[in-house]
């Protein structure tokens, strides 16, 4: 049996746990990471290339008889990444930049969604502010105003009152302060309900979904405060049960797949549904391109199939359809961040206690540094610890055990993942 040299692209705790997995299959030969982090040389070789410059990526993989990339992030998709390396005949996990527009414009995402008939919130989309303006005094509140492109997960303003809407409009249209990410405004209803977020495997035309999960984005217990780019992770998320895997996968996943097919794109990776389920059913929040962080570190230890088969055959367009195999149980993860975080925090911090937590659970590094053989902080989100149990308050229990153990200066975490489905 021929194994399979891999590169992951990424710096992030997805990534660290997407090689983790991949490192457990009789498949995989040697394994690379472009750029990693103070966690991945342990499962791979670091590569030092930054993930937004994808010639020089798609370059290494060529001259370096990589078999599979897996792209963790959206950027180095919406800049066309695989399409390079589909050029040069490598198979790669992740759609091509037509297809990663269903992340990297909410505009589209949301005509392609209209036209085929998923259920998502009325909106109207717009490149004038005093339009804008004049559809969203007249609207009921909270009313959601988003920026059309890649706006690092901050382009999202739920307004309460027509002031905050106004507001929302300038910033984005008169002040660009999300630059081009910002000329084209969504303005779209709110939706009231319970958040999951559906990720499944899509090879051009069959779709594998994983464990529903459940993120929790703002960074104060009882979801308050500002958005992050995730604080934990739950997984299975009771919020799928109404409707169950199967249903949300052929109402929602099934008729964009078949859209995106329709327009000859080739979209061939992870296609992640951000649903609220709501008194009307599910209905769309936003598409991503790509794995969730921090979904990814809870749903591929649930994973129990082989993920270096899947993510070949998805590269491949030779997937299987239907549910992937999923372990019983549940997997909580926990993200550390560093003191004052989404605002402005301090790097550099040495990191102790990693390597004292138990052999069953994880830790997988983020903003993480090696300097000289000390870890270090150097982002953000630090660290997701995943705990596993027979019952989410067990996994809870677990992940929260160990976290105990890490330390550094201004570690900050919330303490209520989960609670809300006990
Ligand atoms: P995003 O940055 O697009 O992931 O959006 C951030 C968060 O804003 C989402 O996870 C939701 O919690 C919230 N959000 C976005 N759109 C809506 C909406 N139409 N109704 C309610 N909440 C929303
Ligand atoms: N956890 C949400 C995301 O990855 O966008």
């Amino acid at each position: 049996m021929s194994r399979w040299n891999i590169l992951v692209v990424g710096a992030g705790s997805r990534e660290h746990a997407i090689l983790w997995k991949l490192r457990q299959s009789a498949r995989v030969g040697q394994l690379h990471c472009a750029p990693g982090n103070g966690g991945t040389p342990a499962v791979a070789e670091s590569v030092p290339i930054r993930v937004s410059d994808v010639d020089a990526i798609a370059d290494w993989a060529a001259g370096h008889s990589i078999d599979l990339v897996v792209v963790g992030p959206e950027d180095p998709l919406a800049l066309g990444l695989s399409d390079r390396l589909m050029a040069r005949g490598i198979p790669v996990l992740g759609p091509t930049a037509a297809g990663a527009r269903i992340e990297s414009s909410k505009r589209w995402a949301k005509e392609l969604m209209r036209e085929v008939g998923v259920p998502t919130a009325d909106y109207r989309a717009f490149l004038d502010a005093d339009e804008a303006w004049r559809y969203a005094r007249d609207r009921s509140y909270p009313l959601v105003v988003k920026a059309d492109g890649l706006a690092a997960g901050k382009g999202v303003v739920v307004a309460r009152t027509p002031d905050e809407a106004r507001r929302a409009i300038s910033a984005a249209m008169t002040e660009a302060v999300f630059g081009d990410a910002g000329r084209t405004l969504v303005v779209e209803d709110y939706l009231e309900g319970e958040e999951m977020s559906l990720l499944a495997f899509v090879d051009g035309c069959k779709v594998a979904p994983l464990a529903p999960a459940r993120d929790h984005k703002r960074v104060g217990d009882g979801d308050v405060g500002p958005n992050t780019g995730g604080m934990g992770t739950i997984a299975p998320t009771r919020v799928a049960n109404a409707i169950g895997l199967e249903g949300l996968t052929h109402r929602i996943l099934k008729p964009v797949v078949a859209a995106l097919d329709a327009r000859g794109i080739i979209y061939r990776g992870v296609i992640f549904a951000n649903l609220m389920l709501t008194a009307d059913g599910p209905k769309v929040i936003e598409f991503n391109c790509r794995l969730g962080d921090p979904e990814t570190q809870v749903v591929l230890p649930l994973l129990a199939d082989d993920l270096a088969e899947i993510a070949y055959a998805t590269a491949t367009g030779e997937l299987r359809s239907g549910p992937l195999a999923v372990r019983p149980g549940y997997r909580c993860g926990v993200v550390l961040t560093s003191g004052g975080y989404p605002g402005p925090y301090q790097t550099g911090l040495p990191i102790e206690g990693v390597d004292r937590i138990d052999p069953d659970a994880l830790v997988f590094h983020a903003g993480t540094r090696l300097v000289d053989g000390t870890l270090v902080t150097a982002g953000g989100r630090v660290l997701t610890v995943v705990g596993q149990g027979d019952s989410l308050a067990a996994a809870r229990d677990h992940a929260y055990a160990n976290v105990e153990p890490i330390h550094f200066e201004g570690a900050y975490c919330r303490h209520d993942i989960g609670v809300r489905e006990l």
